[in-house]
């Protein structure tokens, strides 16, 4: 099955899957290790002009997050420009290279790195909430190079839909939504203050988590603006990739979900497209972009209660506890609705571990 993803009109990936920008990325050997494993194209570590002094401990992990104190490379440019890109280019994929921060900094790397670069994706994560100087920053990059330029959105920017307008305005090529979330404070059970090296404890927060905010920044910016955007936020298996496409990204970036279950799991998301793809009835990602879009335009106000499928109830009773309007009972051995009570908020069709409940959810 053709898996390749367009990305724009200058760019192609054999998969829709990449890296994203982090320690997974730090150097080329872990860069390589991840061509391996069959992504559809290579993302670096944030290349400043100098190296990063990162505080430690700077990473944590749950379930379905990972918190994060990590700043941009711990290497220097000349190490990049020198060793790591020379070998990376060999993995024949193409390449973007991530730049931070400031413009003059951005400006003097684009020379040195675009011999190696098929594109750059420019880091504003620092540079707080004002537009003028991204605005700045990303025409003049714009204007320093013809490989394309995308920019991170990091999901503090109040407005993403006018952040993506600037981007394009100024003669930038894409997004890639979004950065990590922040700031978080983790604290331990055992210790009342958090574990990470910041000065204030403070961290970023990434992974599973945060996919439906990077959906809804992803959503919002597809229905507005005609712009190549590429999802990265949460991505853990091959519905996630189909949920971003679907949602109007081109292409999807993984890191957290990664470093939670291992380097394995790019392989395994890729070898699973095919059959994620046509269980939703396609045989190709283009048909299937921007798809949700279409739909959920309008609220809904019927109330609807659930219909419980007794042969499918293991009777765990999570329902009955969930349900914040006390509509549900587990009586003689039954699940039983009380209409009067039920509010037909979803919760409990949502929570259902064995889909036995419908009937709300749209
Ligand atoms: C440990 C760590 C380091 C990161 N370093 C960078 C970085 O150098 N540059 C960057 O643009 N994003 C960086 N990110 C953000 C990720 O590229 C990505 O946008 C974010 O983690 C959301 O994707 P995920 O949920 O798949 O991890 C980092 C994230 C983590 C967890």
């Amino acid at each position: 099955m053709d898996l390749s993803v367009r990305i724009g009109d200058k760019l192609t990936l054999e998969n829709p899957i990449m890296p994203a920008s982090g320690p997974l990325v730090g150097d080329s050997e872990k860069i390589l290790a991840l061509a391996a494993q069959g992504v559809g194209g290579i993302v670096t570590k944030t290349i400043s002009v100098r190296e990063a002094h990162v505080p430690r401990p700077c990473i944590i992990g749950g379930n379905d997050y990972i918190m994060n104190t990590e700043l941009w490379s711990e290497y220097p440019p000349d190490r990049w420009e020198k060793e790591f890109l020379p070998s990376i280019r060999r993995a024949g994929k193409p390449i973007f290279i991530s730049l931070g921060y400031k413009e003059e900094e951005i400006l003097s790397l684009i020379p040195r790195f675009e011999p190696f670069a098929d594109a750059f994706e420019l880091s504003t994560h620092y540079l707080g909430k004002s537009l003028d100087p991204i605005a700045k920053t990303v025409r003049a990059a714009a204007q320093a190079t013809d490989r394309p330029i995308f920019i991170k959105l990091s999901p503090h920017i109040p407005d993403p839909v006018e952040f993506a307008q600037m981007v394009k305005s100024q003669g930038g090529y894409g997004l890639v939504a979004i950065n990590s979330l922040g700031p978080v404070y983790p604290v331990r059970s055992s210790v009342p203050s958090s574990p990470l090296g910041s000065a204030d404890g403070f961290g970023w927060i990434s992974g599973p988590v945060i996919k439906p905010l990077a959906l809804a920044i992803i959503r919002k910016i597809a229905s507005a603006v005609d712009i190549p955007i590429i999802g990265v936020g949460g991505v853990s298996s091959a519905q996630d990739v189909i949920d971003f496409i679907q949602c109007g990204a081109s292409a999807v970036q993984m890191l957290s979900a990664a470093m939670l279950k291992g380097r394995t799991l790019y392989r395994k998301i890729i070898a699973a497209l095919p059959a994620a793809l046509e269980s939703h009835g396609f045989t190709d990602f283009q048909s299937m972009k921007g798809l949700s879009l279409k739909t959920n335009t309008s609220a809904v106000y019927e109330r609807r209660t659930p219909i419980i499928d007794p042969e499918k109830c293991t009777l765990c009773n999570r329902c009955v506890e969930n349900c914040p309007y006390n509509a549900l009972e587990n009586r003689d051995k039954k699940i039983i609705v009380d209409p009067t009570l039920c509010f037909g908020c979803g919760l409990c069709e949502s929570r259902c571990p064995v889909h036995a409940i419908s009937g709300i959810l749209r």
